[in-house]
């Protein structure tokens, strides 16, 4: 997401803009923004964490406060969704944070609630612009559901509608994985929110905001999505180096991305478009060998595909994802630290 002094996204006709880059260049392209996303439980630490960007770093475009965060090792610190049952504390951390970054702008990202069944963020997150925030992303499940249940839209147009009375700035997040998931939200919200914010689907399908801007289900063949995967070994080599160590490091992020794009059903193939966030898909034959391969759920596969774009690892290596269930929906209690993901 991208930023401009002292508003964080413009509301334009064109919500994908709003999220997509806030800056581009004499060409049109979207310049990278400068944001810090951290994490952390107290005001006064935060607000140093603020001063520091905003005296020491050039440039920032906005710092984010992430009170969403479901582990247990945030949120044994204060920190991440715990805040979700502090809000005089999370106040009190957005007002000595916004104070701190002066002319930076300050947003942060929440959940519904802590526990299931008691949702709280529609009782304040109205109030946060007053505190200082210019922005607040919204994942409309409790910290308690991690991905099982889809996220309750309801909600965030419900507090959507609330934020705008007080000219609050409220991004809604949660299984966004279609163009027709973006316009039904944007729509749902009735022009309340000021942009949504993806996170899985950008993963598994890095292509869908071409399909917001578009308005289309992209049939992606397979040999363009082995060209994105072979950029992203490109720019992996030229951020690591190409010596061995560059090469195994490209490779590990490589097969963690992987665990998600094959999750990915090709437009073509699949039965009723579009396809959704929560779906575990059947096994399916691609339309030729390497569709089938990119979306094989084996990470003996995504180790063959890593080696099509990086050779053979000078050792054989097994690979186990980070996020062992790839964040499909996990029942309460079923699901690791890591599945939880971030946010
Ligand atoms: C691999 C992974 C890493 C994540 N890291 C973060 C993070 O660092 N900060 C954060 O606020 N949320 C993080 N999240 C949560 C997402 O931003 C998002 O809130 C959540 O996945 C729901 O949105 P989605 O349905 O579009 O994925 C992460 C999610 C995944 C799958």
């Amino acid at each position: 997401m991208g930023a401009c002094r002292g508003r964080f996204a413009s509301r334009t006709p064109d919500g994908f803009q709003a999220i997509s880059a806030g800056k581009y260049d004499y060409r049109g392209y979207a310049v990278p923004s400068k944001q810090y996303s951290v994490c952390g439980g107290y005001p006064d630490a935060l607000a140093r964490v603020g001063q520091l960007l905003s005296q020491e770093c050039e440039a920032v475009d906005f710092m984010d406060i992430n009170m969403g965060c479901p582990i247990d090792l945030v949120c044994d610190k204060n920190a991440g969704s715990a805040l979700l049952r502090q809000p005089k504390r999370m106040e009190q951390i957005v007002r000595a944070t916004a104070t701190a970054l002066g002319e930076v702008p300050l947003t942060f990202k929440t959940r519904k609630g802590f526990n299931d069944g008691e949702d709280v963020a529609h009782t304040f997150l109205h109030k946060a612009g007053e505190w200082g925030a210019a922005a607040v992303t919204l994942h409309g499940r409790t910290r308690q559901q991690r991905y099982s249940r889809l996220a309750d839209w309801d909600y965030i147009a419900q507090v959507g509608r609330n934020c705008a009375t007080t000219g609050l700035q409220l991004v809604g997040n949660g299984d966004v994985f279609s163009y027709t998931d973006w316009n039904a939200h944007m729509g749902e919200s009735g022009g309340h929110l000021a942009s949504l914010m993806i996170g899985r689907g950008a993963l598994i399908k890095p292509w869908l905001f071409t399909e917001i801007k578009e308005q289309r289900h992209w049939d992606i063949s397979a040999g363009e999505r082995l060209d994105l995967y072979r950029q992203f070994a490109a720019a992996g080599l030229e951020h690591w180096g190409s010596d061995s160590r560059g090469v195994e490091s490209t490779r590990r992020f490589l097969l963690e991305w992987l665990s998600f794009t094959h999750r990915y059903v090709p437009v073509g193939l699949i039965e009723v478009l579009p396809q959704a966030m929560n779906h575990r898909p059947p096994a399916y034959r691609g339309r030729n060998e390497l569709e089938s391969l990119l979306g094989s759920d084996d990470p003996q596969d995504w180790l063959r595909i890593s080696e099509m774009l990086l050779g053979p690892p000078p050792a054989p290596i097994s690979f186990a994802p980070k996020h062992k269930s790839n964040s499909y929906a996990s029942p309460p209690g079923g699901a690791s630290e890591a599945d939880m993901a971030r946010g």
